[in-house]
């Protein structure tokens, strides 16, 4: 049964187990806050970032919405990824995207669903970049192979972000990771979609405070 008072105690019990563990570890991480990771993922509530890929408080910056998307004009998202570049100064960013993801569905379905169709879109957008590949193959099948193409398509918007784009300038070891997460088997999969460079981003979408233009755009 729904109870947010049984949240609270569960609140209590898992701070006296963290204490009675380690009886510094409240004092200690309120002085950390240095994570390596950034993690930009799925709202969906089967997917909770920490636990699957087993790190602890303070150790994964994290931001979610749903269908991780990755749009240029998201402040939350923007903001989100600045501080993690720029403040917490962070090496991976790491999208993970799901399967059977319910954004991903909707984006397959021609109907409405209400104000989520705008933050949606995009993903109908990278359906029809991909539509010869999609359309080759079964609803299953086509519904996975979406969810990656989403995640890999969000990784090109943060690579395509001044902000990434500022921190490879400055040399800073910054790299960008698409992942993958099964509902079915708890199991994460790397897409193999790295981008640690400019050299990984298409020239039209290269920004620099140097001189050099990135022009002709020809890849
Ligand atoms: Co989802």
């Amino acid at each position: 049964m729904c109870d947010p008072g049984k949240l609270l105690k569960n609140n209590q019990q898992w701070s006296q187990e963290k204490l009675l563990n380690d009886p510094n570890f409240f004092e200690h991480l309120s002085t950390l806050n240095s994570p390596e990771y950034f993690w930009i993922g799925c709202s969906d509530s089967r997917v909770p970032a920490n636990e699957i890929i087993g790190l602890e408080s303070g150790r994964v910056f994290v931001h979610r919405n749903v269908a991780n998307q990755v749009h240029h004009t998201d402040l939350n998202c923007l903001s989100a990824a600045q501080y993690a570049v720029d403040v917490l100064k962070v090496k991976h960013i790491i999208i993970t995207g799901h399967y059977d993801c319910g954004g991903v569905r909707a984006a397959m379905e021609g109907q409405h669903h209400g104000i989520v169709d705008n933050w949606i879109r995009s993903i109908r957008d990278t359906y029809v970049l991909h539509h010869e590949e999609l359309d080759a193959v079964d609803e299953s099948e086509r519904m996975n192979r979406l969810c990656e193409l989403n995640v890999i398509r969000q990784v090109d918007n943060i690579c395509h972000t001044r902000i990434v784009q500022n921190a490879w300038e400055r040399g800073a070891p910054l790299s960008v990771h698409g992942w993958i997460y099964s509902l079915k088997d708890g199991l994460l999969h790397d897409l193999d979609v790295t981008k640690s460079a400019p050299s990984d981003v298409a020239p039209l979408y290269r920004v620099t405070t140097s001189e050099k233009s990135a022009w002709p755009i020809a890849s």
